[in-house]
């Protein structure tokens, strides 16, 4: 047996030896950058080291081993001697393979998923990173820590950035990769983020959806090895999920208020892949950033690669206070302008689509304004000459106004809005050409194709190259010379109706590798250079409704446009998942026609603007068709919702009663000193009768003070107590019970402190 080994391996070596011999020339004098690799590199044992990042409840513990490798040991509850983790050692620590790593790397004895994987210019792919510094700063309310590590054979660093916003308990993460070698690296994966957890169980909540139909919850006990949310589309990345869970920790039912709650929210607005690998001794690790897939990305000698943000926060008081932190985190910083209140409108959409006329649009213009609405805002249609847009099987791309549809112009409508005392607002979908286009003939070079393949349509469209600066600037032209239409233009609906399908680049030759990525970053060089100009103007992310929801787009658009399913029905579970991480301001959530454009459903008008005044109150419809009395209602509801936005826009929201655990649905927004609140109930299937006057404990009001409680929009309140006054303890636990049983009952409360 010893003798059959020998002889094994001295055939082996002879094997090798001869395979070097008559390996060309060129092959062996491959750069090598990793050359050291029979002697193995020294590195000095240095003292553990601890960096803890702290919000003003939660606490991240990092420590390093005497190698310098960096540990991610609990991220939770704010601990007062974090440095006893200086002295915690377990087995799985001293090498066994799945370490709790900070940011893992495939190298070393690390065997699990990786957050960064290089390819070195020599073929080899380790890398082992080692401590080498930190540094934190603060700046008011945000401590940056910046953490530098460094491979240990090759000259590559990591920089891992996180900002602390203390008072959201929230914490953004991402990482830097510097390639300091004189050769060109390639990232293989490359992660925005790691966490570390040591529960007993996980529950996930993530979504799933379709157009139409986005934002639905889905929600597992993670079992072993890997569970991944990802999307491949390219754009539209939020159609069929979104980049945002919840982590339930030590539970198998989910709780708004009670347990321990991780969300995580990645910015960033192409493909992107969260994973979540359980090993045996229960540890979940949980990686996220842009989705590798086919996106091998060049770095070369001296370049800095930059990972979009992951957004992380922890409650342990349920998912609720989860949500609420990335709230308050979104309204502070997260999303364009989201401290502000954006104005109710009349969309022309639904109620004209291609076809108007400038007096359509200016009679649209009287009745919102007769309404109590702010702003109107014309969508597809008013533009292309040679092949105008009358529908969507053309002139998409060619932005000239169409002057034999609308011969007054832009300016003569945006100016009759603003002299009804309404903001103007118009829609571009810039990124995008129909192949019948004068765009599609004077530039085929921009379209994203591939030699020799068909383009494949989606919606009668192309998609423009956003990596070729070329069409950067196009596609910014468009933003600009739209707004140059009349200086009246407060706001602009941006659409993207397709995803990256049959992917190939011109302008990037021989990296098709960087596609995926470089079509976000341009998307993002445009939006800056959008901003820089018009800091003020309100710019809308459609996206086919809910498919460009994430918080990196939210840095340059102040709301989107959830679905373009309108039907107040479907808007339940639609708005519910999506309120579990975005802000209900940013929510653009209209009152349309009946039967429903999508879903052919008839629902009662006092219910519908009861689900969308939850959000940023519109109205998508011909006003012409209403009748007086359904008038009168939404005058009415119209302005109510004037008198408590604020609420919607800038409370804390308490979710009550989820639409997917019985028949009802209810949520309420609490003014940040508790004064006032505005309640929000729905009745989504019919009940008995009898157990119909529904008990429903409020949540988060002072339980000391009394509120006096007002049914809105209402002669006759379906609530015993409406215009009575309880104290918030009352309401708190159970004695708050309006009568809701007939499906599409709904009704909305003012609470106001006395
Ligand atoms: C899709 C959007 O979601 C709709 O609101 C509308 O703007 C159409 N595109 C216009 O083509």
């Amino acid at each position: 047996m010893k003798y059959h080994l020998n002889m094994k391996r001295i055939t082996l070596i002879l094997a090798s030896l001869l395979a070097l011999a008559i390996q060309p020339a060129d092959a062996r004098k491959q750069p090598k950058t990793q050359s050291k690799a029979h002697s193995v590199v020294a590195v000095p044992a240095i003292e553990k080291t601890l960096v803890t990042v702290e919000t003003d409840h939660s606490q991240l513990v990092l420590v390093t081993d005497r190698k310098g490798t960096l540990y991610n040991y609990h991220y939770g509850a704010k601990l007062s001697a974090p440095e006893d983790f200086l002295r915690y050692e377990t087995r799985i620590n001293a090498g066994y393979g799945t370490g709790p790593m900070a940011y893992p790397t495939q190298g070393g004895a690390y065997v699990n998923e990786p957050a960064l994987a290089v390819k070195y210019a020599d073929s080899y792919r380790n890398t082992e990173l080692r401590y080498l510094s930190h540094t934190q700063r603060a700046k008011g309310n945000v401590v940056t820590t910046e953490i530098l590590l460094k491979d240990y054979v090759t000259e590559l660093e990591v920089r891992l950035f996180y900002d602390a916003y203390q008072k959201e308990d929230v914490i953004l993460a991402h990482a830097e990769i510097v390639n300091g070698g004189k050769q060109p690296v390639t990232l293989v994966n490359y992660a925005s983020s790691a966490m570390v957890f040591d529960a007993e169980k996980y529950l996930l909540t993530h979504m799933y959806g379709d157009w139409a139909a986005e934002m639905q919850v889905d929600r597992e006990l993670l079992t072993h090895d890997m569970k991944v949310i990802e999307t491949k589309r390219g754009t539209q990345a939020t159609q069929w999920n979104n980049p945002s869970f919840l982590l339930s920790l030590n539970t198998e039912s989910f709780s708004e208020t009670e347990g321990e709650v991780i969300a995580g929210s990645l910015a960033w607005s192409g493909n992107f892949r969260l994973s979540f690998e359980q090993d045996v001794t229960h540890r979940l690790t949980v990686l996220a950033g842009i989705n590798p897939f086919s996106s091998d990305y060049p770095l070369a000698a001296g370049e800095t690669f930059t990972t979009p943000e992951m957004i992380w926060t922890w409650s342990c008081r349920g998912a609720g206070q989860a949500s609420r932190n990335l709230h308050a985190w979104a309204r502070n910083y997260g999303v364009y302008g989201g401290d502000k209140v954006n104005p109710t409108l009349l969309n022309s959409w639904e109620g004209a689509y291609f076809s108007f006329t400038t007096k359509t649009l200016t009679d649209m213009i009287d009745d919102a304004a007769a309404m109590g609405l702010e702003m109107f805002v014309l969508d597809d249609g008013w533009f292309a000459t040679k092949y105008p847009r009358d529908n969507d099987k053309q002139g998409l791309g060619d932005w000239e106004l169409n002057t034999s549809k609308l011969p007054e112009g832009i300016d003569y409508v945006a100016s009759y809005a603003h002299s009804k005392g309404l903001k103007f607002g118009i829609w571009i979908e810039p990124e995008m050409a129909n192949p019948r286009s004068r765009l599609a003939e004077e530039h085929p070079d921009w379209i994203v194709r591939a030699p020799g393949r068909e383009i494949v349509q989606r919606r009668n469209q192309w998609l423009l190259d956003l990596t070729n600066p070329a069409v950067q600037d196009f596609v910014y032209g468009v933003f600009d010379n739209t707004m140059q239409l009349s200086g009246k233009i407060d706001y602009i609906k941006w659409d993207c109706n397709r995803h990256v399908m049959n992917v190939g680049s011109d302008f990037l030759g021989a990296e098709q590798s960087r596609f995926y990525v470089d079509y976000v970053q341009g998307l993002y060089k445009v939006m800056r250079r959008v901003r820089e100009k018009y800091p003020d103007t309100i710019v809308q992310c459609c996206s086919s409704g809910g498919s460009r929801v994430d918080y990196g787009s939210l840095k340059y658009f102040n709301e989107y446009w959830a679905s373009d399913d309108t039907d107040a029905m479907e808007r339940v579970r639609i708005q519910y998942g999506t309120s579990l991480y975005y802000p209900a301001g940013t929510i653009g959530s209209h009152v349309s026609d009946v039967p429903n454009h999508q879903t052919k459903n008839v629902t009662p008008l006092k219910f519908r603007f009861d689900i969308a005044c939850s959000g940023r109150l519109g109205m998508e419809l011909q006003p012409k068709n209403l009748s007086a009395e359904e008038r009168a209602l939404a005058d009415r509801c119209i302005r109510s919702y004037k008198q408590y936005r604020d609420l919607v826009f800038g409370g804390d929201l308490y979710r009550l009663l989820s639409p997917y655990e019985g028949n009802y649905y209810a949520l309420m927004y609490v003014a940040p000193d508790k004064s006032r609140a505005v309640v929000f109930t729905y009745c989504t299937n019919y009940l008995n009768r009898a157990i119909g006057a529904k008990r429903i404990n409020l949540q988060g009001l002072d339980p000391d003070r009394r509120y006096k409680v007002t049914e809105l929009n209402v002669d006759k309140s379906c609530y015993s107590g409406s215009g009575q006054a309880f104290s918030g303890g009352f309401l708190m636990n159970g004695g708050f019970n309006p009568v809701l049983f007939k499906t599409f009952d709904s009704a909305v409360f003012l609470l106001e402190g006395e």
